[in-house]
């Protein structure tokens, strides 16, 4: 039972954890804050690694992830338990997932330039859990239930727990990875 909770929780997480990954590998060109800065240290509001390009392309790698595994999980006649529920709700959690990631991600550039650190410069557990409050934040927000139902309530508990926990050792594979390909300056 757990096991199947575990992955689960994974699953349904995906499509929060495709959006940062694509934006490494599409991302760049111009800023989301065109290069303005804020405030007295005259720093960035979000920096030189948050671009429209990643922002856009992110987005539609999560919404496109979440119609697979919807896919997937009407072809295998079970949406209320591998999918997202009914499809009108599946598809806005889908979107809040992807689009509170991103959300997220830029939230915690703009929490890191605010305390001057540069682009790129490691800063846990923002850099890692920025994206995850992102997303739940806002299927919180749009969708309680589901998150509550699917994260909190009994032993769902173990789906959070899951998701905290390998986050920081997927945020570091895909990191080393973007580094690898010379799409990330910083191997973290
Ligand atoms: N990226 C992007 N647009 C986004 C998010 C990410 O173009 N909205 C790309 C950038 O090339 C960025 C890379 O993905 O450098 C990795 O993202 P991240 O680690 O979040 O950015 P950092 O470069 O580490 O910058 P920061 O210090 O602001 O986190
Ligand atoms: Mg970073």
């Amino acid at each position: 039972m757990a096991i199947w909770l575990v992955l689960q929780a994974i699953w349904l997480f995906l499509p929060a954890m495709a959006p940062n990954s694509a934006a490494l590998l599409v991302g760049g060109g111009t800023p989301i804050d065109f290069g303005r800065t804020m405030g007295k240290g005259n720093r960035r509001i979000f920096g030189d690694g948050k671009t429209w390009r990643g922002l856009i392309g992110g987005f539609l790698a999560g919404l496109t992830l979440g119609l697979i595994l919807l896919g997937i999980a009407y072809l295998f006649g079970s949406e209320t338990y591998w999918g997202f529920g009914n499809f009108p709700d599946s598809i806005i959690i889908i979107t809040v997932l992807s689009f509170g990631a991103l959300f997220g991600d830029l939230l915690g550039s703009f929490v890191k330039r605010r305390l001057g650190r540069e682009r790129g410069e490691n800063l846990f557990p923002l850099d890692q859990y920025d994206f995850v409050i992102g997303a739940f934040l806002f299927v919180l927000i749009f969708k309680p239930d589901w998150f509550l139902d699917h994260y909190i309530r009994g032993e769902n508990i173990i789906a959070l727990i899951t998701i905290l926990i390998t986050i920081p050792v997927l945020h570091r594979l895909t990191n080393r990875m973007g580094y690898k390909m010379g799409k990330k300056e910083v191997p973290w």
